[in-house]
């Protein structure tokens, strides 16, 4: 039972007197206009923002005054943020359910550093995998990694689920710009067998090399997959067993399991428990990611998350880029009730961001006791969710300016465009610009009738303004930006999960659906009609499934 497992660090908390202060400061700034704010203030638009490695956060348009801020920071004081950073970072084992150090930092601390877990430095084994990725994956950009017939490999394909998978598929988007486009990367995550069908219709087995990406290399969807892939493999290369060697390599935390599998664990990239799947895309798991994009960059990328972490580690909290945004997804949750982030990026190439951050957001945060196993008296995390701009403004931007609801947006955008094509990235920009802008200021019902619009349509013309947005810019979308951007989640994530005081590191609300669907396969299956022991809906579900699949 996780909630009777004692805490192994007991985080130093006070009575948080910041939250009954902020519950009080809040009937004062919700009825404060954005409009109001910053004719008082002509210098918020510069005042309240922050520039750190590269990366400038504008949170000048979001529902606080500096006392809001004061207040904020003092939550997170009285929350022992300062400690918890120190915990992660010292190795102490924070997931105190699954009793293991959280220590994804590691993964990009330099060479020549020293991170501690149970006695042992771990800096210098996260490099000698990092060095066994990097000629691997230099072999197959080369066309040295040979298929089983000699033929060079030209389509990687990562088979994984949840952080085995969205990571990695982000990255390759994030970073496509960057990756060796002689070869074709696919991603199999579902098991759904139209995922398998669709990645491999056009490819050739003797071409194709397989990642199976699994930390425990016992995920249904990732095992099942697997198989096919090798079904598949072997059907194509005259069944020898010996081609899985070429075909097959494996990233996994559990060598008996890759073993069993038949891939040879000299083709097994290995990491850690004390990586959890949503903050592995810079371990092993990332495997697809450098056989794209090359070791080089790879490394880039890792020094941008390194670079992030130390800003996290280091800067005093009212310059701390990931304490500050979550402090801010708190205040809007937490005290103006909102339930939802909007992540709009104003960069094509991030087209999967938003997915991969709503498991980093909600699997970490979707928690409802505290490190004490007692029920949380807030709620916690918000639903992260979006799509890149500009083609939200066309369907659900509706809602965020003229909806009922109060949705704080978080829009990211780029200096320089990878792709300069005439006018495009002004345009691009200007529209960032005016989504916050008139987020922000709305526009009034004298301002609708001073443009001649009839009386009755003043109503359905005016933007009331008001609604928050931070705005996050950096140079260039490149590997160590998003190195950056990522870690500036990643932390934000932490900082929420410890004012909530809960364990962001766990998972265990996806366990009962797995155990039940290991018992509904069969049930399914069975040549004959099977005792049914579930509810009368399910029941009912499964037989009208096994009556339609024979009609
Ligand atoms: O969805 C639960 C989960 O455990 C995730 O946390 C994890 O990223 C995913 O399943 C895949 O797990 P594995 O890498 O062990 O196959």
């Amino acid at each position: 039972m996780a909630a009777q497992v004692q805490p192994l660090t007991k985080p130093p908390r006070t009575s948080q007197t910041a939250w009954s202060a902020l519950a009080s400061h809040y009937k004062t700034v919700s009825k404060l206009h954005l409009r109001q704010l910053f004719a008082d203030d002509p210098e918020r638009g510069e005042r309240l923002a922050v520039e750190a490695v590269g990366v400038y956060l504008d949170y000048s348009k979001n529902r606080v005054t500096d006392e809001t801020m004061r207040l904020l920071l003092q939550l997170a004081e009285e929350s022992g943020l300062r400690a918890r950073i120190d915990a992660m970072f010292h190795g102490e084992k924070i997931n105190i359910t699954e009793k293991r150090a959280v220590l994804h930092v590691a993964l990009r601390a330099p060479q020549g550093t020293s991170i501690v877990v149970d006695g042992k430095n771990v800096v210098p084994e996260v490099h000698a995998v990092l060095d066994r990725m990097a000629d691997f994956s230099n072999r197959v950009r080369s066309g040295e990694w040979k298929g089983h017939t000699g033929k060079r490999i030209r389509n990687v394909i990562n088979v994984g689920i949840g952080g085995s998978d969205l990571g990695p598929v982000m990255a390759y988007e994030a970073l496509k710009h960057y990756s060796d486009r002689a070869i074709t990367f696919r991603f199999i995550s579902n098991i759904d067998g139209t995922d398998f069908a669709e990645a491999v219709r056009d490819l050739v087995p003797s071409e194709t090399l397989f990642i199976i990406s699994s930390k425990t290399f016992t995920t249904l969807e990732t095992m099942t997959n697997a198989h096919t892939a090798r079904e598949w493999s072997l059907a194509g290369l005259g069944g020898d067993e010996k081609s899985v060697a070429k075909h097959f390599v494996a990233v996994s935390t559990n060598a008996s399991e890759v073993a069993k599998f038949g891939i040879d664990t000299a083709n097994m990239f290995e990491f850690w428990d004390w990586v959890g799947g949503r903050y592995s895309m810079d371990s092993a798991i990332g495997l697809s990611t450098m056989v794209a994009i090359g070791p080089e960059k790879f490394h880039a990328m890792l020094n941008g998350f390194h670079q992030m972490d130390e800003h996290f580690r280091t800067a005093p909290f009212q310059q701390n880029l990931p304490v500050l945004m979550g402090l801010l997804a708190i205040w809007y949750n937490d005290f103006f009730g909102s339930q939802t982030v909007a992540v709009l990026p104003y960069e094509q190439y991030l087209k999967r961001f938003p997915a991969y951050l709503q498991q980093l957001t909600m699997e970490s945060n979707g928690k409802h006791v505290t490190l004490a196993g007692k029920k949380v008296k807030h709620d916690t995390s918000p639903i992260y969710w979006g799509e890149p701009g500009t083609n939200g403004q066309h369907s659900f931007y509706q809602l965020i300016h003229q909806g009922t609801r109060l949705i704080p947006c978080d829009f990211i955008a780029f200096s320089k465009p990878l792709n300069p094509l005439g006018h495009h990235h002004d345009m691009l920009i200007a529209n960032v610009c005016a989504q916050t802008e008139a987020l922000a200021f709305g526009k009034t019902p004298a301002q609708v009738e001073a443009e001649g619009t009839p009386k009755w349509l003043i109503p359905h013309r005016v933007f009331e303004g008001n609604r928050p947005s931070n705005t996050i810019l950096a140079d260039k979308l490149t590997p160590e930006t998003l190195g950056k951007l990522v870690a500036l989640y990643e932390h934000s994530v932490f900082t929420q999960g410890t004012i909530w005081n809960i364990d962001s590191f766990d998972q265990w609300g996806v366990e009962l659906g797995k155990v039940l669907a290991q018992r509904i396969i069969p049930e399914l299956e069975s040549e004959t009609e099977p005792q049914l022991a579930h509810d009368s809906s399910t029941n009912n579900l499964i037989r009208y499934y096994r009556k339609s699949k024979q009609s």
